[in-house]
C-alpha cells in the first residue's frame, strides 16, 4: 500500500513539475499505442483484450499473421479502441525499427510496451540441443531488454507510459527440468525491479508480473503437462492474470503476484534455503508420464 502510494505521488509531482513535456508535443496529433508482444494468444491475447476493453490502442506482435488477424477481427466490436497486428519475430535485429515504423505508419506512438512473449523448455539442460538454449535466451531475454532499453528513453522524456514485463513464478527459485527457462525469468525480475526504481519519480510506470500455472498451451509445448506443480498449485486463467497486470501496472505497482497463493509461494522461497527448495522444486517440475504415481 505505502509502494503504491509512493508510485502515485511521484506520478503526481513528474506531471506538475513537467506539464506538457517536449518529447509529448512531438507526438501530438497521434495515438498512443500498448504494444504486447506475443499478443496472439495465452495471457498475451488476454492482455490485448485488457487494454482494448480501457479503450486504449493495441498492437498485438507474434509470428503469424493469420492468427493474429483471426484474433484482431474477433476483436473489432470493442468500443473506441483500434487493435492492430504486426507479424514479427521479436528476436530480429531490427525488431525494435519495425514496431517503430508500423506505429508512425498508423498514427500511433509507444505509449506501453509489454514484453510477454517467451518460450519454455522442459527436460534436464543438458538434452537440449544447443541452439534451442540459444532461441530461448533470444527471446525470453535479449528481446525483452533490447525492447526495454529502445522504449525506456521516450517514455521518461516524455514523462508517461510505462512497461510490463511478463515474468513468473519461476524466476524466485531455480528450476531443474526447466533450468534455462527460470534462469531467464530470475533475469527478467531482476531487471525490471532495478529499472523501476530507476524510473522513480520519472512519471513512466514499470511493473513485473509473476503468475503461477496459467491454462495457456505453454506446459503442453514443453511437455509438462503431467508435472505434479500444475495439480498442486492453482492454474489461474490467462484472464484473471490480465486483469491482475492491468490493475496492478495502473495503480503503479512495481511487482505483481496474481492470485493469493503466488503471493505465499514466493515469500516461501525467498525466505526458505535453497538447499531445500531446489530439490522440492526438482519432484514438482520432473516430468510424469500419465497416471504414473512416482
Ligand atoms: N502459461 C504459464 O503457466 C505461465 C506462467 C508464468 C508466466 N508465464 C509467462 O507468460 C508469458 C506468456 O505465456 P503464455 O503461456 O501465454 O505463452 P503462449 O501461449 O505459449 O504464447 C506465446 C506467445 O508468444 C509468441 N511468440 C513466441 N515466440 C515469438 C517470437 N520470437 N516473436 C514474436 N512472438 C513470439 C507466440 O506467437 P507465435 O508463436 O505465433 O510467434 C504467442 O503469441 C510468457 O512470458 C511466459 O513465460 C506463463
Amino acid at each position: 500500500m505505502t509502494e503504491v502510494l509512493a508510485k502515485l505521488v511521484g506520478h503526481w509531482i513528474a506531471r506538475r513539475s513537467n506539464p506538457v513535456p517536449q518529447a509529448l508535443a512531438a507526438v501530438a496529433g497521434r495515438r498512443p499505442a500498448t504494444v504486447i508482444t506475443g499478443g496472439s494468444r495465452g495471457i498475451g491475447l488476454a492482455l490485448t483484450r485488457q487494454f482494448a476493453a480501457a479503450g486504449q490502442d493495441v498492437v498485438m506482435i507474434a509470428r503469424s499473421q493469420d492468427v493474429l488477424d483471426a484474433e484482431a477481427l474477433a476483436m473489432r466490436d470493442i468500443a473506441g479502441a483500434r487493435v492492430l497486428t504486426l507479424a514479427l519475430d521479436i528476436t530480429r535485429d531490427d525488431a525494435a525499427d519495425a514496431i517503430e515504423s508500423f506505429l508512425q505508419s498508423q498514427g500511433s506512438y509507444l505509449d506501453v510496451l509489454v514484453n510477454n512473449a517467451a518460450i519454455g523448455l522442459g527436460g534436464a539442460f543438458d538434452s537440449h540441443a544447443p541452439a534451442a538454449i540459444d532461441q530461448l535466451i533470444a527471446i525470453n531475454i535479449g528481446a525483452l531488454t533490447r525492447l526495454t532499453r529502445h522504449a525506456l528513453p521516450a517514455m521518461k522524456a516524455r514523462g508517461r507510459g510505462g512497461i510490463i514485463n511478463i515474468a513468473s513464478l519461476g524466476g524466485y527459485v531455480p528450476g531443474p527440468q526447466q533450468a534455462a527457462y527460470y534462469a531467464s525469468k530470475a533475469y527478467v525480475t531482476s531487471l525490471t525491479e532495478a529499472i523501476a526504481e530507476e524510473c522513480t519519480g520519472t512519471g513512466v510506470r514499470i511493473s513485473v508480473v509473476a503468475p503461477g500455472p496459467v491454462e495457456t498451451g505453454f506446459h503442453a509445448a514443453i511437455d509438462a503437462n503431467h508435472a505434479l506443480y500444475l495439480k498442486l498449485i492453482p492454474v489461474m486463467s490467462p484472464e484473471r492474470v490480465a486483469r491482475a497486470a492491468y490493475s496492478g501496472f495502473m495503480l503503479g505497482r512495481t511487482v505483481v503476484r496474481p492470485g493469493l497463493v503466488v503471493p505465499l509461494v514466493a515469500a516461501a522461497v525467498r525466505v526458505l534455503p535453497h538447499g531445500l527448495t531446489v530439490p522440492i522444486v526438482r519432484r514438482l517440475l520432473e516430468q510424469r508420464k500419465p497416471g504414473s504415481r512416482r
